[in-house]
């Protein structure tokens, strides 16, 4: 399909340029906000021609440098391009690209890690400052010039509306059945100005299926024809099995105890293979007729949609492999009756998840034996990938549940600790944590009870002995007995992990 046929408002056919010509258009120091979620929807050719761009500018000793802003995660193409020619100064809201992270724990990137629920309101608060530039990648232009969008929608409105200028990538490798699948809420406000968001079904079409955009701030109409990052995921393993199985163990016991519905309630699926793995548990699981108000859609919901098991997902991109993302296409149709995408905002509505009451189930770092919760950094200090949508789901959910294997590096690591090494989550937050174990159920319990029941069912048997020491001893001497700790102690484990490479 040539980008006539997708560009169908007069007026920018005489705005395409070159990629090159476009990243042209972007200052140094600008602000810019990229299109972009968890490697789907993202700009692939003016990121790459910028870079191009930075690197001509610093051998020629003109150092140029952006601040970045996206959806969430890119690719290599953008995050990776930019970051390898050292010219992103700041980086929000949410990365997991290896040279970016690289320079952030070398201290040459700042980067500030928030909820992915709050970007599009600080944009509009004027929290972060002007936008100058959007770099948009969408699947088509209408008659009238409103924007399909592609196959994330992030924070695409927030950039649309308050960018001075604005940049879009039309990528003609996206399916154009993607037109109609998109629901863009217009209703939001600042304060005092809010009313009530009148959703209260997750499958719920409250907007339109298209992106405005005031024409005269578009700049430059570039055309690409690239797929997205389309990551593979791993296959489940005894370890994301037995997580996974836990869980659905959990659930079917609350709905035994009448605590909640045969059908469970929208379930929530953070990022990465154990996410996907308890999915894939999921589709094989006693529950029928689900339904998803999430944040990505991995392969398995894919699955789960097709199987029947799983009537509607909403969420606000896809991030799928090479092989959903071909079935996806394949069936669109079928996957447009029972998908929708929406901006971030709407799909990590603290509100909207307070409401529908959602399951929330997220990867986590590091927990500590009272209940808090490490997302985002290793050994205390270096950032993994960030917060994402993690806290807005958290902090909001019916059921907030918390997983990950009980041992990392090969066994060097106990993921439960005496005191977490960064808290994202605080205890009052979490309500279940999971590991291969077991399942902590630790509604309605105090920090020391809580303690003893994460150490028994969570921790990996190899470090119960020396957790439960820890807790004795603290029990015995801790300036307070709420939540006992010894402060010298607290974090020597990961400090034992820093010196020697291994905790135990
Ligand atoms: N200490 C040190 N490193 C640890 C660790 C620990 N306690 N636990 C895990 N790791 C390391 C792993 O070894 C792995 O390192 P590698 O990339 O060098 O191999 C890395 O962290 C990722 O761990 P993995 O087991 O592959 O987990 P995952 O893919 O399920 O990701 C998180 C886990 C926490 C990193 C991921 O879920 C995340 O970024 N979460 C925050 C954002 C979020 O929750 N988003 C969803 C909201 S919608």
């Amino acid at each position: 399909m040539s980008l006539a046929d997708r560009v169908l408002y007069p007026d920018f056919l005489s705005r395409i340029v070159t990629a090159d010509e476009a990243a042209a258009m972007i200052p140094a120091g600008a602000h810019v906000g990229m299109s972009g979620f968890t490697g789907a929807g993202y700009p692939k050719a003016v990121p790459q021609a910028l870079a191009r761009l930075i690197q001509q500018q610093n051998t020629q000793g003109k150092p140029f440098k952006i601040g970045l802003w996206t959806g969430a995660s890119t690719a290599p193409e953008l995050d990776g391009a930019l970051a390898q020619v050292d010219g992103i100064d700041m980086r929000l809201p949410y990365q997991s690209d290896p040279t970016c992270r690289k320079q952030i724990n070398a201290g040459q990137m700042q980067y500030v890690d928030i909820h992915l629920s709050h970007v599009a309101q600080f944009v509009w608060f004027g929290f972060l400052g002007k936008l100058d530039v959007a770099v948009v990648e969408v699947a088509g232009v209408l008659p009238d010039g409103r924007l399909i969008p592609s196959s994330s929608v992030g924070n695409n409105k927030t950039w649309l509306d308050q960018a001075d200028k604005i940049i879009l990538e039309v990528n003609t490798w996206h399916n154009p059945g993607l037109e109609g699948m998109h629901d863009i809420y217009y209703g939001t406000d600042v304060p005092p100005n809010r009313r009530p968001i009148q959703m209260t079904e997750p499958h719920q079409r409250i907007g339109e299926p298209y992106l405005r955009c005031d024409p005269s701030r578009v700049i430059a109409v570039v055309k690409t024809h690239q797929p997205d990052r389309n990551s593979v995921y791993a296959a489940p393993d005894d370890t994301s099995n037995r997580i996974a199985g836990h869980i659905i163990t959990f659930l079917q016991q609350e709905v035994k105890l009448g605590r909640l519905p045969a059908d469970l309630l929208p379930l929530q699926s953070g990022v990465g293979n154990i996410a996907n793995a308890v999915l894939a548990g999921l589709n094989a699981g006693p529950f029928e007729n689900l339904t998803a108000y999430t944040e990505v859609l991995q392969d398995g919901m894919l699955d789960m949609l097709r199987s029947g098991k799983l009537a509607s997902a909403s969420a606000t991109a896809l991030s799928l492999s090479p092989a959903a993302m071909q079935d996806f296409n394949d069936r669109i149709d079928f996957y447009k009756e029972r998908i929708v995408l929406r901006p971030q905002e709407i799909s990590n509505h603290p509100e909207l998840i307070r409401r529908m009451g959602l399951i929330a189930m997220n990867g986590m770092i590091e927990a500590d034996i009272y209940g808090n919760v490490n997302s985002t950094h290793i050994m205390g200090s270096a950032i993994m990938n960030g917060i994402g949508g993690s806290g807005d789901f958290a902090r909001n959910a019916y059921l907030s549940i918390f997983m990950t294997p009980s041992l990392a590096k090969d066994g060097a690591i106990s993921c439960i600790v005496p005191m977490a090494s960064h808290v994202d989550h605080t205890e009052h937050d979490v309500q279940i944590l999971v590991t291969e174990q077991g399942l902590a159920d630790l509604r309605g319990h105090s920090p020391t009870q809580r303690a003893e029941i994460i150490i028994e069912k969570c921790a990996h048997p190899d470090f119960r002995p020396a957790l439960r020491d820890y807790l004795a001893r603290a029990r015995k001497s801790a300036l307070g007995q709420h939540t006992p700790h010894l402060l010298g102690e607290a974090l020597s484990w990961h400090q034992k992990y820093v010196e020697t490479g291994s905790m135990r």
